[in-house]
């Protein structure tokens, strides 16, 4: 029941602290360790590689965890394109473990990975999931829930966020058990409850936000994402919820990639927007964003408060450079629904998609 909301996209926006503090009531337990299966973490040590399989806005969650798995674990990830691996002939390491991102269970280019996993490759796998019984709930060797609450909207937002923090717990519950002095010292519980709390403060003032999906979304026929690092990862999401919903052409680009042929779009007035939470390339971003400013684009800028300068458009508050994407991917999410009902869609109900995609 959507209550009081137009839409049920705006409903799950939401509740995503909701869905973070539901996380951590999950899989923290009152002494603070993690309520991982040992079984879970035994396989996963066995692993040389991480493979996290997914599509979508489960592919961009993927791509967030190889920063947090290769941080907090320091075992090799690759994140791949299930409807590109499930045909693919990979050359797969010695002991890879599979993971599965899927909102609904039910993706058929996943299971068809999935599939082959079992089959063919006879290798360890687990779903992450919010489908408990979905077929890849079912079929993998472990399965954890995202408890995200049902998502209706067909653009996902909070199976999005519930991923990364899912990710998150069990990279950090797997490199406690190797060791690794970046997971021990990573106070996740803590970050989660700091996430929950800006991700209230931007929806607190969505307002904001409205004004300026009016201003810069509501005309226009393109509009371009960009940052680096993780925060690339989070344009390609950001990108993806605007065209999906708002039907605006939007890309998402590493930022120090447009030089190299995609800075020949900008023209007069193109929106970009550019996401700064990461204080090793945030100087080099600001650089691309002079570059395109001096080819006419109109830019908008998502920072965390501590890179924040003068003049920048949305600042989120700055929480561990880890879990940023959690909170710098909400002021997307609210572009993305505002552009949509300013043109006059059906949020929840975008032309020529479904929810779950259960054909190859
Ligand atoms: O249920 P899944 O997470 O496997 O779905 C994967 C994609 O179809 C899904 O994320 C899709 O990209 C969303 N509509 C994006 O908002």
């Amino acid at each position: 029941d959507r209550g009081a909301y137009p839409y049920y996209m705006l409903k799950e926006i939401d509740e995503q602290p909701a869905v973070l503090h539901r996380i951590q009531k999950t899989y923290f337990a009152e002494d603070g360790s993690l309520k991982i299966p040992a079984d879970l973490l035994a396989a996963m040590q066995k692993a040389d590689r991480l493979y996290i399989v997914g599509a979508g806005t489960s592919y961009h969650a993927g791509l967030v965890g190889k920063r947090l798995f290769e941080q907090l674990t320091q075992i090799p990830t690759e994140v791949v394109l299930a409807s590109e691996f499930a045909y693919d002939n990979p050359i797969l390491s010695d002991h890879p473990f599979f993971i599965f991102l899927t909102q609904s269970g039910e993706t058929a280019d996943s299971r068809q990975v999935l599939v082959r996993v079992n089959n063919e490759w006879q290798a360890p796998s687990l779903t992450i999931t919010n489908a408990e019984n979905s077929t890849l709930y079912r079929e993998a060797t472990y399965q954890l829930l995202l408890n995200a609450g049902p998502e209706i909207a067909v653009a996902s937002t909070k199976a999005y966020t519930a991923q990364i923090a899912v990710e998150a717990v069990v990279a950090k519950a797997l490199g406690m058990a190797r060791h690794i002095s970046t997971a021990k010292n990573f106070n996740l519980n803590h970050e989660l409850s700091l996430a929950a709390n800006a991700i209230q403060a931007i929806v607190d003032e969505k307002q904001t936000i409205k004004e300026i999906a009016h201003h810069n979304l509501a005309k226009t026929r393109n509009a371009f994402y960009i940052g680096r690092g993780v925060d690339y990862f989070v344009a390609l999401e950001a990108a993806l919820k605007l065209k999906e919903i708002s039907y605006i052409h939007a890309e998402g680009f590493a930022s120090g990639e447009l030089k190299h042929g995609t800075i020949a779009l900008i023209e007069d007035k193109t929106p970009v927007i550019a996401i700064l939470t990461q204080e090793r390339t945030a100087s080099h971003t600001r650089s691309n964003i002079q570059e395109v400013k001096s080819r006419g684009a109109q830019v908008l800028t998502i920072v965390s408060e501590n890179l924040a300068k003068p003049g920048d458009d949305i600042v989120i508050p700055t929480i561990s450079e880890l879990l940023l994407p959690l909170v710098s991917v909400v002021p997307a999410q609210l572009l993305a629904y505002y552009a949509s009902l300013e043109r006059g869609y059906n949020v929840d109900q975008p032309r020529n998609l479904a929810k779950s995609v259960t054909v190859e």
